[in-house]
């Protein structure tokens, strides 16, 4: 069988995913694969169409597609974004229609599940089978049963394509069904008193509702809020995933283009962030996906804590509920608050009007107040495994991280929690005597698991 890989690591050939692939093609030397390093060569693809038609000539060709990809910032490579969306402006469905296709990435498992619901949202949206897809851990292939285990993904991938098996579609198509948003001409005005406010878009001249929102939103921070375009950004490529900035944030662009300037002096500085885009396939632009690639300049700190963050969103957002949990999760673990989303999918201008007025109002009046809301598993999950890679596996070469993890208590295992582990020691040997573990699995555990807490309020 022929098996095209479109690989999405800016890596390409040294990439920790096409290892995997590498494995793979060695236990199954009876097949051809054919690997197409797609997010590196991402700029002669956009230059070159007749590059780009080779690829998906090769596609065409194929028995089946492994979209092979490291995770990106909750997603795929912003390189990768790029060439999903010119299959569609190239009008190349047709070469991925009918195809049996399988995802494989590599990550820490952060937000792995909203980068493979992505991709199979664009394989249902390309009319592809998906047989399957394959969340490795970056050194899972040490690991003789996770090798195993991709062996056996990577067999049933085999037969599903011999077989000609059925596969289920997962996400219904999305349907653009916006309406012309005209902003009143009453708008209540809010004042930031002395609150930075910051207004990041790509927002391009066709895209009416989106620049609306954004003018209706500059209007209502008392026009104290500046708006920055991603289009005037002097940002000369997407994250190469050198990690560079591992040891103290440098970034290997500085120097070379605007970005890191950018982002120290105009999101790191401001109190209310709000970011604008248009929705574009089932993400927002790869514009924006260079911008928070690119961002990872900081590495796993959140740099944002304490701010209020906001979306403003033109398309069919609420058809995405994939793209609602980054927006969640990435605030979340940024330590920030969701200020709110809102997008323009009503009928009556005024609904948008006043869901514009309260993300204003709202985010002004949170961070006088510094109100961060707590977090919900998407962070406290996401915040674990970053504690834990980075005290463990990655640590070299994320030297920056665990200072920053050391200094700011994000070590919060229970090291030195003396009290519980003593605690732990103590009713662990408890328990063992089965007449204490009676009383205390009986009626006792509910009143006692209460008593700190009324003891709490009774001085409060
Ligand atoms: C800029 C950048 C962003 C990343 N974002 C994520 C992420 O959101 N979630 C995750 O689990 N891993 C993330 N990773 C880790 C990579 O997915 C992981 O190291 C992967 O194995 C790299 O594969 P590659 O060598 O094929 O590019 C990120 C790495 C880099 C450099």
């Amino acid at each position: 069988m022929k098996i095209v890989v479109l690989n999405g690591s800016p890596k390409g050939d040294n990439s920790v995913t096409m290892q995997y692939v590498a494995f793979i093609k060695k236990k199954y030397s009876q097949h051809e694969f054919v690997i197409c390093n797609v997010a590196q060569g991402i700029r002669k693809l956009e230059s070159d169409n007749q590059v780009f038609e080779e690829i998906t000539e090769k596609v065409r060709a194929a028995d089946g597609v492994v979209w092979a990809f490291p995770l990106y910032v909750f997603l795929v490579h912003s390189g990768y974004k790029r060439f999903i969306e010119l299959i569609t402006e190239r009008a190349a469905q047709e070469a991925f229609a009918g195809k049996p296709a399988a995802i494989l990435t590599t990550s820490i498992h952060f937000f792995d599940h909203t980068a493979h619901n992505y991709l199979h949202g664009i394989c249902d949206d390309l009319d592809m089978k998906v047989y399957g897809s394959y969340s490795a851990g970056m050194h899972d292939i040490f690991k003789e049963d996770a090798r195993g285990s991709l062996l056996e993904f990577s067999e049933t991938f085999f037969a599903a394509i011999e077989g000609r098996l059925p596969a289920a579609k997962v996400y219904p198509p999305i349907l653009n069904q916006g309406s012309e948003y005209v902003p009143g001409s009453q708008q209540r005005k809010f004042d930031a008193g002395g609150l930075k406010v910051v207004i990041v878009t790509d927002a391009e001249e066709y895209q009416i509702n989106l620049k609306r929102m954004i003018e209706s939103m500059t209007a209502r921070f008392s026009g104290q809020a500046e708006v920055f375009n991603l289009h005037n950004v002097d940002i000369k490529g997407g994250c190469l995933g050198c990690i560079k900035c591992g040891y103290d944030n440098t970034c290997a662009y500085s120097g070379k283009d605007g970005f890191i300037d950018f982002y120290n002096s105009r999101i790191k500085n401001a109190d209310i962030i709000i970011f604008a885009g248009a929705i574009c396939d089932r993400y927002l632009s790869s514009l924006w996906k260079t911008f928070f690639d690119r961002a990872f300049f900081n590495t796993h700190m959140p740099m944002l804590k304490g701010k209020q963050i906001g979306f403003l969103i033109s398309g069919p957002f609420r058809q995405l509920p994939n793209l609602r949990q980054i927006f969640e999760g990435y605030t979340e673990w940024q330590e920030a608050n969701l200020a709110g989303i809102v997008t323009d999918e009503y009928s009556e201008s005024k609904e948008i009007d006043g869901l514009l007025e309260e993300m204003a109002r709202q985010s002004i009046e949170f961070a006088k107040r510094r109100y961060i809301k707590p977090a919900t598993f998407l962070g406290v999950g996401g915040r674990k495994i970053f504690r834990d890679e980075i005290w463990g596996q990655i640590r070299f070469p994320f030297a920056a991280d665990h200072k920053y993890y050391k200094d700011n208590g994000v070590y919060d295992f229970p090291q030195r929690d003396y009290t519980t582990r003593l605690r732990n020691i103590l009713f662990g040997l408890l328990i063992k005597v089965p007449a204490v573990r009676d009383k205390l699995y009986g009626g006792l555990m509910i009143t006692k698991m209460v008593e700190p807490y009324k003891k709490l309020l009774a001085k409060l």
